[in-house]
């Protein structure tokens, strides 16, 4: 009940007030709590892609601070020599002013993640994006080979965007997706999209591109391990991708044992509210495992 009363007011409650119940899927605000955390999951065997947070930047100022920022942190990443990538959303540095001011922060970006020998991963934002995004994609891997994107099996057209993609050596994330587009270009069924997910990583398995499976649906992730297996994948070929804070980690240990290469999706920065407050509502469970947490700790 309290749970319940807490999910449905969480977004005006006060950010003190919501700050435990955001704190399990942040890793909070600075860049050091952020390669702190991710010191602890490589101990523990996972792979990490560190994400700041935010989206929608519309001024050129603000778009080269976050630059810089991505910039220190494949720095820190390296002199801590972690297992760690890093994900951007093109309207963070600069999409949602021009393509041309998000293409030379990328390229910057990119420079760096190349000079360390990492990754950049192009996350997928709404379908207002999805053209630009892939135009990125292209025009960066025409001169780097350390960066991926995201194609998300909701959209129909996602099988005729990998058939003009798969030259480039793709390598992609494969997500649902989570904005809440029309059904004139996306599917709303539960099966559909889970149907097209596998053919989207069939697709990729054939064309030899490397797959990042990012889902928690574990049925989803058993079938894609069996379909691996019929394809006589190696494991070397895919890995799966979680976000930071799901309550899975029985699951995740479980997938560690049987060789999969697990990667979990870090983020963090001071625009934790709004991001928490999605990841919330998605799963109103976490208020109660917080809940619990509190009260056995002023016990
Ligand atoms: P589904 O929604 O069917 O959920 C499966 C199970 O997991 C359910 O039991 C559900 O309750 C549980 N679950 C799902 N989300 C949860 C949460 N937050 N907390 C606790 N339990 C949860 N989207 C996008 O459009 N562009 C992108 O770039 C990305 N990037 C991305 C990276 C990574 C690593 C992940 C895991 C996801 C994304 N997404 C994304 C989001 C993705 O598209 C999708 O919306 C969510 O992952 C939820 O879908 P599932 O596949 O988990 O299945």
């Amino acid at each position: 009940m309290l749970n319940q009363i807490i999910t449905k007011s969480i977004s005006i409650l006060p950010k003190w007030f919501a700050k435990p119940f955001a704190k399990a899927y942040v890793a909070g605000e600075t860049n050091y709590e952020a390669i702190e955390r991710i010191k602890i999951l490589n101990q523990k065997g996972y792979s990490a892609t560190l994400d700041i947070l935010g989206e929608h930047t519309l001024n050129k100022n603000d778009s080269k601070k976050y630059t810089d920022q991505y910039l220190e942190l494949y720095q820190e990443i390296y002199n801590n020599k972690l297992d760690c990538n890093i994900s951007i959303k093109p309207t963070h540095i600069g999409l949602d002013i021009s393509f041309d001011e998000a293409l030379k922060n990328f390229m910057r970006i990119l420079k760096a993640s190349n000079l360390h020998k990492n990754f950049l991963r192009i996350d997928m934002e709404d379908s207002k994006h999805t053209n630009d995004t892939f135009k990125l994609y292209q025009s960066l891997k025409n001169d780097y080979s350390g960066v991926g994107v995201v194609v998300q099996a909701y959209l129909k057209r996602s099988l005729r965007d990998l058939e003009k993609l798969h030259f480039l050596g793709l390598n992609a994330r494969i997500c649902k997706g989570i904005y809440n587009e029309d059904s004139s270009i996306a599917y709303k069924n539960k099966n559909e999209i889970n149907d097209n997910f596998i053919k989207i990583a069939n697709f990729m398995a054939k064309h030899n591109c490397y797959a990042g499976y990012a889902t928690h649906d574990y049925d989803l992730i058993e079938k894609l391990i069996e379909n691996a297996k019929k394809r006589n994948l190696k494991k070397s070929q895919f890995e799966f991708q979680v976000l930071f804070g799901v309550p899975m980690e029985i699951q995740l240990e479980d997938l560690l044992k049987r060789g999969y290469k697990v990667r979990i999706y870090v983020p963090f920065g001071p625009n934790w509210f709004d991001y928490s407050i999605r990841r919330i509502k998605e799963n109103p469970k976490i208020i109660k495992y917080v809940l619990k947490n509190i009260l056995t700790k002023s016990k």
